[in-house]
């Protein structure tokens, strides 16, 4: 049984958004030691008492300026290593963005199901349980991690985000692939819920073709309303783009695009910038950077999703 209260870490990279959580749960970050090598190795220890305590480790696993993934990966890993051989009771690592989530199937013979070896990685190394927010596919989450795992959803956020804005509008949630339907579909419902009025759902189609990912059939009734197009991350931006698309030519009047994960690679900024976009609603789930400050300003609004783990934390502290 863990004693005292709970220890909460944070990889460098990772601290801005944990002392959010932190100061939401009212307790200081755990202090820790880290130190790196000339050839890049990294070396992190918790400068507490470990025996017998709670610990968790917060680190959001896309890469920054200065880290790949990787490197993240390893050291989060190597952190709750060190913090379970010193004796911790439990460690549970909270990850708002889980790398390699989207290779759980192999979709060509010989492929890695690369997000069972993340899983075993985090089993290896001793992780109790494990917290992460919109992972992109549940079912693929849920059975590559044997240990216990909770998903939070950014679900709430968007709702009393796009409620308070386009509540008194005609709504259309869009979900640009058919693997995200299901998010599109609670959206939905809880977004009808939080404007009393009705909340209809669509779908566009994804699918390659000779090599390239396009947009396939659609489904659903977009003339004259406004589109929320939800996903769980964007990352070139193509996924957002193509459904906007999709929208723009069945009619839509204004089209919005929320994701919680802001990966933001290669031509993003192209992506955001464009003017089929009127705004694109993101969380700080993980480090937004990669895109043009002036950008970010106009079109780009961050939700806080600490609070959302500051209560997970508190409702798992509960259960201990
Ligand atoms: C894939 O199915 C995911 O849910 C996202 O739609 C996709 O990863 C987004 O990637 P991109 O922004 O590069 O299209």
């Amino acid at each position: 049984m863990p004693s005292g209260q709970l220890l909460l870490f944070a990889l460098s990279e990772s601290r801005d958004f944990a002392l959010l959580v932190a100061d939401r749960l009212g307790i200081a970050l755990a202090d820790l030691e880290e130190s790196e090598f000339e050839d890049g190795e990294h070396k992190t220890r918790p400068l507490a008492e470990m025996r017998g305590r709670h610990a968790c480790v917060v680190q959001s696993l896309f890469s920054d300026a200065r880290y790949t993934v990787n490197d993240k990966l390893c050291r989060l890993l190597f952190l709750i290593g060190a913090i379970n051989d010193a004796g911790a009771a439990s460690v549970t690592a909270v990850v708002p963005y889980l790398c390699y989530a989207r290779q759980d199937r192999k979709v060509e013979p010989q492929e890695p199901v690369t997000s069972r070896y993340v899983a075993q990685l985090f089993e290896a190394v001793g992780t109790t349980r494990i917290m992460v927010m919109d992972v992109h596919d549940l079912a693929a989450f849920q059975n590559a991690f044997r240990r216990p795992s909770e998903q939070l959803e950014a679900i709430p956020l968007f709702v009393e985000y796009f409620a308070a804005r386009l509540g008194s509008e005609p709504l259309v949630v869009i979900s640009p692939d058919i693997g995200g339907t299901r998010r599109a579909m609670r959206f939905s419902k809880a977004l009808a819920t939080a404007c009393k009025g009705e909340v209809d759902t669509a779908f566009v189609e994804k699918h390659r073709a000779g090599g390239t990912i396009v947009s396939g059939s659609f489904a659903g009734v977009m003339e004259g309303r406004t589109a929320i197009i939800i996903d769980d991350l964007i990352s070139t931006g193509g996924t957002i783009l193509r459904a906007a698309r999709a929208c723009q030519e069945h009619g839509a009047r204004r089209i919005f695009a929320a994701a919680t994960h802001a990966v933001f690679a290669a031509a993003a900024n192209q992506v955001i910038a464009d003017n089929l976009l009127a705004q694109v609603v993101i969380t700080n789930a993980g480090p937004i950077h990669r895109i043009d400050p002036r950008l970010m300003e106009k079109k780009v609004t961050v939700l806080d999703a600490a609070p959302l783990f500051a209560s997970a934390l508190k409702a798992e502290q509960a259960g201990s």
